[in-house]
């Protein structure tokens, strides 16, 4: 099997890294990771990254002038890996035009809803303050519409009245650790 070359771009916990680090070990997986790329040298991700002797970046916004000059060293710091795709995980800062064309249909997102609903932040909460009965996972392209790109796949969840923000995270990002490394694989091997 051809292991095509993947970059994961990640901000904090990374658990969704860790998903993807595990099917990669699988012989029948159609991709390695060769850089972990953050915005927050902080990120609890990066020691799973690196207990796994995977290569990391990490680059502080605040020492660029704006997002342009950030994302043109970004685009140079990942040339060498020659990535055929980047997974945004948990990775919480918009991209722009500028990385965005650099990489077409390259870039992938997971999101913790079923989009088209729930797009950007804190959509556990919204979600149960609608009284949804479920909610869900998404994997799609990004484009240049927040959580808009074209979708890939998606997981529904159902929601009883027990539950809290803090359960249906739990729940949504257990069906996340799935779905992410099958869409990857979709991807790439279409
Ligand atoms: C995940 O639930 C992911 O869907 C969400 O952040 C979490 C990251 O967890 N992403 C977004 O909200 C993107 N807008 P992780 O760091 O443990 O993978």
């Amino acid at each position: 099997m051809i292991k095509h070359s993947i970059g994961i771009f990640i901000s904090g916990r990374g658990s969704n890294l860790n998903s993807i680090i595990k099917a990669c070990k699988k012989d029948d997986f159609p991709g390695e990771i060769k850089i972990v790329f953050s915005n927050n040298e902080n990120a609890t991700g990066l020691k799973i990254a690196k207990e796994n002797n995977l290569k990391v970046i990490t680059l502080d916004y605040n020492n660029f002038k704006n997002t342009e000059e950030y994302e043109e060293r970004i685009i140079e710091l990942l040339k060498p890996y020659n990535l055929q795709l980047i997974c945004l995980a948990g990775y919480m800062k918009i991209l722009s035009k500028k990385i965005i064309d650099n990489f077409p249909n390259k870039i992938l997102n997971i999101h913790p809803s079923l989009l088209p609903k729930y797009k950007g932040l804190n959509t556990h909460r919204r979600v149960l303050e609608n009284n949804e009965t479920k909610t869900g996972c998404t994997v799609h392209y990004v484009n240049q519409e927040m959580d808009g790109g074209k979708i890939i796949l998606q997981k529904e969840v159902n929601i009883n009245s027990e539950d809290t923000e803090r359960s249906i995270a739990m729940k949504v990002l257990r069906e996340e650790h799935i779905i992410y490394p099958k869409a990857i694989k979709l991807v790439l091997t279409k």
